[in-house]
């Protein structure tokens, strides 16, 4: 039997990266960087997938993720996130290939004292996101499931590498932690977080399941995050007691008082219950996830 190619487009983003690390046996692994493929141009998807073949995945991890720059760059986090999958939809669709398309918890939008995991069909179908990097994602889901309505969603949130020098929350923990004696973070946003490493062994075993026997993917919106939740003051505590360090030193603070051009839901935590539906293994407790990730690294 042939081995399956999936094609990672963002391939040295932090989830590309993350999945070409855990690629599994069976696959031919086919990475795309932005040097290879520009999202926002149609012929650049055109060419670089021109060999895209039925049975092949696309899984799309590239996107503008620069949260608050979006607020006033619109028109490129819309042409990346929303038009870009609409491309890559139109090409899995004429191919007869599946697209996993990564979206974000930052698509909802719960009401004030909401605490309940959200489910995928929790999405109101007048949605409005609170940030435009939410509402240009949520275009993104909307455009690609119109290409190609076969195409895969899967939300994740809250994903850190957790490396020392990682521009994420894990790894800004980590310098801030070796750099000051006390820190404020917010304890009214609450979420989900989830290790990459983790993220990306669930997508290989969701591709795993493409088009197998009592595959129920195509065209699911589908979560994956950490299981548990926290908020970010807590997860900022948890990574100084896994250094060994005070989490007293971690003080907690309200969104007001660290305002953001991008305004952040005060509870995103999302349902694993599709994910597990679809006869896929529970990404594991954030806690345990976030120990290894200081460990390994
Ligand atoms: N990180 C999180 O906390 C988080 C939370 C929820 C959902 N997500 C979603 O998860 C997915 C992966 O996120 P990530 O954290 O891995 O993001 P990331 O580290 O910022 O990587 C994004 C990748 O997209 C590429 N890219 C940007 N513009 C592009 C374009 N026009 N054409 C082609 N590639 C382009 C970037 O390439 P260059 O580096 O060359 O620019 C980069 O490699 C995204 O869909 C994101 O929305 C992430």
């Amino acid at each position: 039997m042939s081995q399956r190619t999936v094609h990672l487009i963002g391939a040295s983003g932090q989830l590309g990266t993350a999945l070409r690390a855990t690629a599994p046996a069976g696959v031919v692994a086919a990475p795309y960087t932005s040097d290879d493929i520009d999202l926002i141009r149609r012929l650049s998807v055109r060419d670089a997938l021109a060999g895209l073949r039925s049975g092949d995945v696309v899984v799309n991890a590239a996107a503008y993720t620069a949260v608050d720059d979006a607020e006033t760059d619109w028109d490129l986090a819309f042409r990346v996130n929303a038009h870009g999958p609409a491309l890559l939809a139109e090409a899995t669709a004429a191919a007869g290939a599946r697209l996993v398309h990564l979206s974000t918890d930052y698509v909802f939008s719960a009401p004030p004292g909401w605490t309940v995991p959200l489910e995928p069909g929790d999405l109101d179908p007048e949605a409005e996101p609170e940030s435009i990097y939410g509402a240009s994602k949520l275009a993104g889901e909307r455009a690609a499931r119109a290409a190609d309505p076969s195409s895969t969603v899967v939300r994740t949130a809250w994903v850190y590498t957790g490396g020392p020098d990682s521009p994420d929350f894990v790894g800004t923990m980590r310098r801030l932690e070796a750099g000051r004696p006390e820190i404020s973070v917010v304890d009214d946003q609450r979420g989900s977080p989830t290790y990459v490493s983790d993220l990306a062994r669930g997508l290989w075993e969701l591709v795993g399941h493409v088009g197998a026997p009592g595959d129920i993917t195509a065209g699911a919106d589908l979560h994956a995050t950490g299981a548990g939740e926290a908020t970010w003051f807590q997860l900022a505590q948890a990574v100084f007691a896994g250094l060994g360090a005070d989490p007293g030193r971690v003080l907690p603070c309200t969104t007001d008082q660290f305002p953001r051009p991008a305004p952040r839901p005060a509870f995103s935590v999302l349902s694993g219950r599709s994910w597990a539906q679809a006869g896929l293994t529970p990404l594991r407790d954030w806690r345990e996830a976030l120990t290894e990730a200081l460990e390994s690294r």
